[in-house]
């Protein structure tokens, strides 16, 4: 265990036995629905949850990344997500999976899904999918359509989550010593 870990709230097997069923419910509406499908990945957060789980989905999809950032290096959602300014993607017709790292405020998801509902040609549809979400009150009115765990409202890191941009390699979701959190 990392020695600024205090202890483990997700181990690693317990993470991949979810993302397959994850996996298998994302299949099934999927395949239900019809359709093209683009999975886009908001970085950095959900990378390492995103490759994982892609690829325990058998059906043919678009990848797409966009980077956004709310929390700019602290323990608290600034609310703000910043955009590029030339991201120009093409959805249009495509059901449309947002994948996220963890449903804290909302703020981010809420932004996104915002801002691709006033693309000049938004998706079909747009779901959104996240690894954990926060059990604390949400800043904005959404939720998540598929969810890997919920959790407590305790600040986690690991999996793709950092602080301060460390620990995001961990191959588990962690809670941090307190001495760690400066
Ligand atoms: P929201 O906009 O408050 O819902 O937060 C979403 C983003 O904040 C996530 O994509 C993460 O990057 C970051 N975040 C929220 N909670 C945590 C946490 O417990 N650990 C690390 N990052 C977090
Ligand atoms: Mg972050």
């Amino acid at each position: 265990m990392h020695k600024d870990v205090e202890r483990i709230l997700l181990s690693e097997r317990t993470i991949q036995q979810r993302l397959d069923a994850l996996a298998q419910e994302l299949t099934d509406h999927y395949r239900c629905v019809g359709g093209e499908l683009t999975a886009l990945v908001l970085l950095h957060g959900s990378l390492l949850f995103a490759a994982d789980l892609l690829r325990c989905i058998p059906i043919p999809l678009q990848l797409e990344c966009l980077r956004v950032s709310s929390y700019h290096g602290g323990t608290e959602s600034s609310g703000s997500v910043l955009f590029p300014p030339s991201w120009t993607p093409s959805f249009a017709e495509r059901h449309l999976l947002v994948l996220d790292d963890i449903l804290d405020t909302g703020r981010t998801l809420h932004a996104v899904c915002a801002q691709l509902q006033q693309l000049s040609a938004p998706p079909r549809t747009i779901k959104t999918c996240v690894l954990l979400r926060k059990n604390r009150p949400r800043s904005k009115p959404i939720d998540a359509d598929f969810v890997g765990f919920d959790i407590g409202d305790a600040f986690v890191v690991g999996y793709g989550l950092d602080y301060r941009e460390r620990y995001r390699n961990l191959p588990y979701v962690a809670v941090l010593k307190p001495e760690a959190i400066a």
